[in-house]
């Protein structure tokens, strides 16, 4: 379970390696490309480029090979003709061990200088998010883990085997003993009860909800256009719904809890419409006393 989100990664680097490694002109050598020597001064490399795209441009030569050695001329040229990236380059040929320092300068030259500064924001919302997202796996297998351990997790675990059985258990197994499959199975049903440890979900993540956001922002509106008309414009008396949203919210209950308060309960609480302040405030005294009584 841990390791699921170390998968993911591996994963993700899986795809991105292969493009990582195709720098400078990938296996190709770029002076080959261009048929100059390693000691060529520029106007000669700007010569050989000229008469070499003239040939393979893909207005003079229809053929596809022709077009492909054209895009790797290119390619070359535009590594060559410029001292900074030529020199590095040739330091890339002649270390060619250092992968890893060559690959994060080619990168550098590349991407460093004339880098759109909206793909700089997408790449951090990115980043953003996948840490959010192996953040929340992590919180999530620790607690299942953490409520794996706990006794009442066990006695369930065993309850609805039991239930499920029909009440007779494998008497050869013995009592205490639930076999490997089934309490995978069961643990997969109380996994989805577990409160608190949410699933990981792709509408949390940052960025998924800033795409979403001009839909969230305009569902909020039409909600508060239609909750003014209803309410403050035509005066209707409050819906069950709208009563029990102004209930919750007046006596900051969170939705799970208010979940779990029985019907009795909560009728009580929304006639005595406490969104009203001066409700409220009878309210409140009244279960201070409560408690005092209580005390
Ligand atoms: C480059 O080399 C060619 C031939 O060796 C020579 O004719 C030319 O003057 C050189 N150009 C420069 C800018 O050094």
């Amino acid at each position: 379970m841990v390791a699921a989100p170390a998968i993911r990664l591996l994963i993700l680097l899986c795809f991105l390696l292969p493009s990582t490694f195709a720098i400078y002109c990938d296996e190709d050598d770029c002076y080959d490309l261009l048929g100059v020597s390693q000691t060529a001064n520029s106007s000669e490399i700007k010569k050989a480029y000229y008469k070499l795209s003239l040939k393979h441009h893909p207005d003079k030569n229809p053929d596809p090979e022709s077009r492909k050695i054209f895009v790797k001329v290119a390619n070359a040229y535009e590594i060559l003709k410029d001292e900074a990236t030529r020199e590095q380059y040739d330091y890339a040929i002649a270390h060619p061990e250092e992968v890893f320092y060559n690959t994060a300068r080619y990168y550098h030259a590349y991407y460093g200088h004339k880098t759109d500064p909206r793909a700089v924001l997408v790449g951090l919302l990115l980043l953003l998010s996948a840490f959010q997202y192996l953040n929340q796996w992590t919180r999530y297998t620790q607690a299942i883990t953490m409520v794996k351990k706990t006794p009442a997790y066990k006695n369930k675990l065993r309850a609805l085997e039991l239930e499920r059985s029909g009440g007779i258990t494998n008497k050869k197994k013995g009592h205490k003993q639930i076999d490997k499959k089934s309490e995978e199975d069961f643990g997969k049903e109380l996994e989805l009860q577990i409160k608190g440890a949410e699933k990981p979900s792709m509408w949390d993540l940052v960025a998924v909800q800033l795409l979403l956001l001009p839909y969230t922002l305009s569902k909020l509106l039409v909600w508060s256009v239609c909750w003014f008309w209803r309410y403050r414009v035509k005066k209707t008396l409050y819906s069950w719904n709208d009563a029990c949203y102004l209930t919750q919210r007046s006596l900051r209950v969170p939705d799970e809890a208010w979940a779990n308060t029985d019907d009795s309960m909560k009728e009580d609480l929304v006639r005595r419409r406490l969104w009203e302040k001066s409700n409220m405030e009878i309210y409140m005294t009244e279960m201070r006393k409560e408690t005092k009584r209580r005390r």
